[in-house]
């Protein structure tokens, strides 16, 4: 099992977990029942990801202890406003046939529909009602963050973001260290891009005997950041989770991440995902 971070709100989040994009239900059903049998207890979905039903159904058959699991649920564009949030979560809540969240995130920030603080008014009442046990958001920017703090005081316990060695987002991550603010990264393997093929990734992974998967993984874990890869396969699901017996060395970090930096997934300024 991985170990945790501390959160801003003083609950745990283990520090590396499943996502479940784009699994089926059946499909998800079968990854999350395998990954918490693997030791897996954090689990990554979304409204969007349409694939909560399955997700429910894998934690309730895996037999682990309810409160061992933190579930990961995002409250979808079309459903931002005070109202509709609290009503996407009732609907996630019954998809999903648990009685609370452990992290609800705003998924994408819709700088344009410009309702997220509405949300987040929302979340924070979810929080309080115990329903919610964290809050957080995804794909924010610095200046929405610190606008959701201004506006209610509450600053989100996580973002989660794209991240990973094409794309290692260190100005947001100094921005998240400085307010205690846990970052999760998404498509944190690249997506099955040329990443695990790279050489210089290779050479590290090479050098503690490890694949170029767990050589990247580690790179994140030693940022501090919570990675959330998918995989069905329960080989690949145990390779991933197996990351906390090693250490990469400042020059290794610095070679996994060395080179131009490109994004896979949508730009949070234009990306309008309802
Ligand atoms: P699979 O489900 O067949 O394992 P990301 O999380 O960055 O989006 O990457 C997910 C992709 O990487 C999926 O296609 C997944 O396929 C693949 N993948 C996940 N874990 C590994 C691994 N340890 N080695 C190689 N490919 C992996």
């Amino acid at each position: 099992e991985s170990p945790v971070h501390t959160l801003n709100d003083g609950r745990t989040l283990p520090a590396a977990g499943l996502g479940t994009y784009p699994l089926d239900d059946e499909a998800a059903e079968e990854a999350v029942r395998s990954a918490l049998a693997a030791g897996y207890r954090l689990v990554d979905t979304a409204v969007n990801y349409g694939n909560e039903r399955g997700v429910g159904r894998g934690v309730a058959a895996s037999g682990v202890p309810r409160e061992e699991v933190a579930v990961t649920t995002k409250l979808p564009g079309r459903d931002h406003g005070y109202e509709e949030t609290l009503r996407s979560f009732r609907e996630s809540l019954d998809r999903l046939g648990l009685e609370w969240v452990d992290l609800y995130l705003i998924h994408w920030p819709l700088p344009r529909v410009d309702r997220f603080v509405e949300s987040w008014r929302a979340m924070i009442r979810l929080r309080e009602e115990g329903l919610a046990r964290s809050i957080g958001v995804s794909n924010f920017t610095p200046e929405q963050i610190a606008r959701l703090e201004r506006e209610t005081g509450v600053l989100p316990a996580v973002n989660q973001v794209e991240l990973h060695p094409l794309l290692p987002q260190e100005e947001l991550r100094a921005f998240h260290a400085k307010h205690g603010i846990v970052t999760e990264s998404w498509s944190p393997l690249g997506r099955g891009s040329e990443l695990l093929k790279d050489a210089a990734i290779g050479r590290v992974a090479r050098a503690h005997g490890v694949t170029p998967a767990q050589a990247v993984l580690r790179w994140h874990v030693q940022l501090g950041a919570v990675p959330v890869p998918k995989s069905a396969n329960p080989a690949r699901q145990r390779e991933n989770l197996d990351v906390f017996g090693f250490a990469l060395t400042e020059a290794e970090l610095e070679a996994v991440a060395g080179r131009p930096p490109r994004r896979l997934g949508g730009d949070p300024d234009h990306h309008e995902e309802f």
